[in-house]
């Protein structure tokens, strides 16, 4: 542990204050960096970056932990629920019983969409990409809530945090009913957050639906894994929209955008459609060795992690579910064999061993999600679901930050220096 670092710049030595935190990497605190250099810092992706301080969600990507609030995610996906844990990643401990009720009994009175919003769903496509649905209802909410969206105003925040939680598995599923031709189908406030979510995916209203319980606690455990990470990219997002002021909604609206991308929460898309790809097990060579050619784009979707230099824990909980799931309903697909040895194939190879890529969370979310019966595209809207807790506990305390400025970095500038202008007639 070092309380200072110092840098020669010109023959004038600067001495930066190192701050520590409870467990974890310390950070230089830089913020007087270029008011006293005339420098700015370089660090392009943020790879050895600090963007903000947070008591949220601690990562040791070379021993593989992920603790939420202090408690390690394999404890949280065993003995826990999605409530559970997003209660306390919103108010930092685990709650009494009569504090779990009285939250979940707060969330459901919210699961609602405004009718009107209903029919933003009618100006897409029907071969519509549900994240782009997803970005676009998500960010009309701005035009429904008038009355929260003072960000300034702690029971503002409180209620569009609640609302957000809640609405977003009404909104997701109406994207799946929208994309099939069915009808949506309205909260069932009897169920629990996951069970309704179910239903208002897969029930119709000329049916009774059923929630299967075996498949009701596997969504539940998966969207625990996916509610928090860290300052990851859509995080990040969040919080840099959020730092100008924009109202919650705006800011999950941008959430969503990023974590579409299929090097963030479109890897599990992404990975499944890689894995019916390759097909069978014979063809797994020949992809390892695309992944390996550095003249091929082609990656392991799935694989690799900015963080984790060890296997991903909740990639580990995830091939659990798969295997308990499969178990219990007693199914199989192929293509979780394809994964299984792939991943075997991959951890043996010196280039994967040598630059530590790993299977991460993505690897095998989509072989349970296609198992459970969602369609590859569903998959990052599911992974939007179980993030808004996340993105909401991290903007909240960005909120609440004393610290906390409008982001605004800046660059090494390489285009031209200054020059006048040419009218046309002379160029
Ligand atoms: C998520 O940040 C988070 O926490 C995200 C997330 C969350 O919960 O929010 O955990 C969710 O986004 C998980 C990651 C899902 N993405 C994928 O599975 C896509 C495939 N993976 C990669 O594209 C990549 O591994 C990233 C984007 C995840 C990480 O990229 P980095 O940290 O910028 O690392 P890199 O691209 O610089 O790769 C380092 C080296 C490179 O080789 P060299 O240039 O050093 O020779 O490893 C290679 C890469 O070419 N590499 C891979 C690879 N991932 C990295 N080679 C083959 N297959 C891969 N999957």
């Amino acid at each position: 542990m070092v309380d200072q670092v110092t840098f020669k710049a010109g023959g004038n030595d600067r001495a930066y204050n190192v701050l520590t935190g409870s467990v974890g990497p310390q950070v230089v605190d830089i913020r007087k960096f270029y008011a006293e250099t005339g420098m700015f810092t370089f660090d392009p992706g943020f790879t050895s970056t600090a963007s903000c301080e947070s008591a949220l969600t601690y990562i040791d990507g070379d021993e593989g932990v992920l603790l939420h609030r202090g408690y390690p995610i394999g404890e949280l996906a065993e003995h826990s629920s999605f409530m559970e844990v997003s209660y306390l990643l919103l108010n930092g401990e685990l709650p009494s019983g009569a504090e779990l009720d009285t939250f979940k009994s707060t969330i459901t009175r919210h699961t609602m969409l405004h009718e009107q919003l209903m029919t933003f769903y009618r100006g897409f496509r029907r071969d519509a990409h549900p994240m782009a649905i997803m970005c676009g209802v998500v960010g009309a909410l701005s035009a429904f809530y008038h009355d929260s969206t003072d960000i300034a105003d702690p029971t503002h925040r409180k209620i569009s945090s609640h609302r957000l939680i809640a609405k977003m598995p009404t909104i997701a599923a109406a994207a799946y009913k929208y994309s099939i031709g069915q009808p949506f189908v309205y909260p069932d406030n009897s169920l629990s957050y996951t069970g309704n979510f179910l239903r208002m995916t897969f029930g119709v209203p000329a049916e009774k639906y059923e929630v299967n319980p075996i498949v009701e606690k596997a969504l539940d455990r998966i969207f625990i894994l996916h509610a928090d990470h860290e300052q990851n990219a859509s995080t990040s997002t969040v919080r840099l929209a959020g730092s100008s002021g924009a109202n919650p909604f705006a800011c999950m609206a941008a959430g969503i955008a990023c974590l579409w991308g299929p090097a963030h929460g479109g890897a599990n898309e992404a990975a499944l459609n890689m894995l019916h790809e390759i097909g069978t097990p014979d063809r797994i060579p020949h992809y390892i060795e695309r992944a390996k050619d550095k003249n091929d784009p082609f990656r392991l979707m799935g694989f690799g992690h900015r963080v984790y230099k060890n296997y991903d824990p909740r990639a580990t909980v995830m091939q659990q579910t798969v295997r308990e799931l499969f178990k219990e309903l007693k199914v199989t697909d192929p293509v979780f064999e394809v994964a299984l040895q792939l991943e075997d194939m991959a951890l043996n190879d010196p280039y994967f061993i040598e630059k530590k890529l790993f299977p991460n969370v993505d690897f095998y979310s989509g072989v349970v999600l296609s198992a459970i019966g969602f369609p590859t595209t569903m998959f990052t809207v599911l992974f939007a679901l179980a993030r808004t807790v996340g993105w909401v506990a991290q903007w909240n305390e960005m909120i609440s930050d004393p610290n906390q400025k409008i982001g605004r970095p800046r660059q090494l500038y390489t285009g031209p220096t200054q020059r006048d202008y040419v009218t046309v007639g002379k160029r």
